[in-house]
């Protein structure tokens, strides 16, 4: 398989994404001219370090650098303040200068933690991304969101942190325990519903070549939903408008995150229930409206790529739990009666209450005015969830081994309306 490259061209950096088999034994080569530093430490986890944290190494030594690696415990309990400030004790420790590198290898937990901690140390140095979940490969690895959870809210702290490049190897994405592969699917299912017709179209016809992941169809997932996230990104790098969209059924599953305990149910499953319920709010927002029926089949999409769910019997660790319709039933604190689990409104920004709906770009599709109910102020994330944006399409050439995405001259950018993310 001919690898395929997506460059991301923003205002303050501009990197290449790489998607291919066998990877791992080229990062050395790949990274090596994107810093003069001489040290590079590892940042991985515990599952994922010993399957690939050393084929990493060896590429790197190979070309040079002074390797360390940084292990931390599989899983979301990882990502808060106290793990970061041991990773940057750590990395004061391997003695890494304002020019030498963080490579970050595993999931999107990893990707978050070691970037946060490349962020910040020295007030930034050098990092790189190798995403080895699904989830990680077409979301969290680009676009430079970082960060950790706190106990008031997920991703609560964090900076803005572009990598120098993304090192997506999908044969590593074979190992994947099966409820990750559909949790990073879910992630597959928003790009495609917000980004275009052709690319949920394609969805839907691959959807049981991805389930069983197939490498070529699994690239050209990771290929259109980079590709998609670069535009986006692209646009809005600091997300103060159409990036906003990316956080589609994001409020209600980080609700859920919290509310069951980070590492209960997987990011993937939990966001796959938020888009559910987006679903639905959109299909009853187009009833009442009566037109862009399109939007209906967005629900469809999501049950034929058998999307992860979280379960309404029992909790799960780590993983994504069957959804209703794959034998789940209702969990105790998570029932639709239950006050604890509504969102309130966003702890990061408490007047997103008051705020009005951003000006969006072209491209939005959103149903007729007056045939939504006007957002209740005390449950303001339920305004999120009414919008879907279309960034606007350009044609890919599916057959061009790169894709070029660079930032618009004057991005039509909106009030700052400050969500759950990514
Ligand atoms: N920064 C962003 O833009 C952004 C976007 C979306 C999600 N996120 C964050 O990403 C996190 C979720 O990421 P995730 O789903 O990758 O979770 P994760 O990093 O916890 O990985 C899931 C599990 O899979 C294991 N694993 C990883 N790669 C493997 C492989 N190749 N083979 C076998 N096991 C493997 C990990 O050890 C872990 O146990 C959340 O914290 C979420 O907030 C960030």
């Amino acid at each position: 398989m001919l690898s395929k490259k997506v460059a991301v061209r923003l205002s303050t950096a501009e990197y290449q994404v790489e998607i291919g088999r066998d990877l791992l034994g080229k990062v050395g080569r790949i990274v090596a001219p994107l810093t003069e530093g001489a040290r590079a430490v590892v940042v991985t986890d515990s599952q994922v370090g010993p399957m690939y944290a050393g084929a990493v190494m060896e590429s790197l030594i190979e070309v040079g650098f002074e390797t360390s690696a940084i292990t931390v415990l599989a899983g979301e309990t990882s990502k808060n303040w106290e793990q970061a400030g041991q990773v940057l004790d750590q990395l004061a420790e391997a003695g890494l200068e304002r020019i030498d590198l963080v490579v970050a290898v595993g999931g999107g937990v990893v990707g978050d933690l070691a970037g946060f901690c490349a962020g910040v140390f020295l007030r930034g140095v050098p990092f790189v991304q190798v995403p080895t979940t699904l989830l990680a490969q077409v979301d969290s690895s680009v676009g430079g969101k970082t960060g950790v959870d706190l106990a008031a809210g997920k991703n609560l702290a964090g900076v803005f942190k572009q990598p120098r490049a993304v090192i997506a190897d999908i044969a590593c994405l074979q190992t994947l325990p099966d409820a990750e592969w559909r949790s990073g699917l879910a992630e597959v299912a928003k790009s495609a519903i917000l980004d275009s017709e052709e690319f949920l179209s394609w969805l839907e016809r691959n959807a049981q070549a991805l389930l069983a992941r197939d490498e070529d169809v699994v690239a050209e997932a990771v290929r259109l939903s980079v590709s998609f996230k670069a535009r986006v990104v692209a646009s809005d790098e600091l997300e103060f408008g159409p990036r906003e969209a990316l956080n589609l059924g994001h409020t209600l599953g980080h609700a859920i995150e919290k509310v069951a305990g980070y590492g209960v149910y997987s990011h993937g499953a939990a966001v796959a229930e938020g888009m559910r319920f987006a679903a639905i709010a959109i299909a009853v927002a187009v009833v009442l409206g009566g037109t862009a029926l399109a939007l209906a089949s967005h629900a469809n999409t999501l049950r034929s790529a058998d999307l992860p769910g979280i379960s309404t019997t029992r909790p799960h660790s780590t993983a994504a739990l069957p959804s209703p319709e794959h034998g789940g039933g209702p969990t105790p604190g998570l029932s639709p009666d239950s006050t604890s689990v509504a969102p309130v409104g966003d702890p990061k920004n408490p007047a997103s209450a008051t705020r009005p709906t951003p000006q969006l770009p072209s491209g939005v599709v959103r149903p007729p005015s007056g045939s939504v109910p006007t957002p209740d102020p005390e449950r303001p994330d339920e305004e999120d969830d009414h919008e879907v944006i279309t960034p606007d399409i350009r044609e890919d050439d599916p057959s061009d081994d790169e894709d070029v995405h660079e930032p618009e001259s004057s991005p039509d950018t909106a009030p700052a309306f400050e969500k759950d993310s990514e």
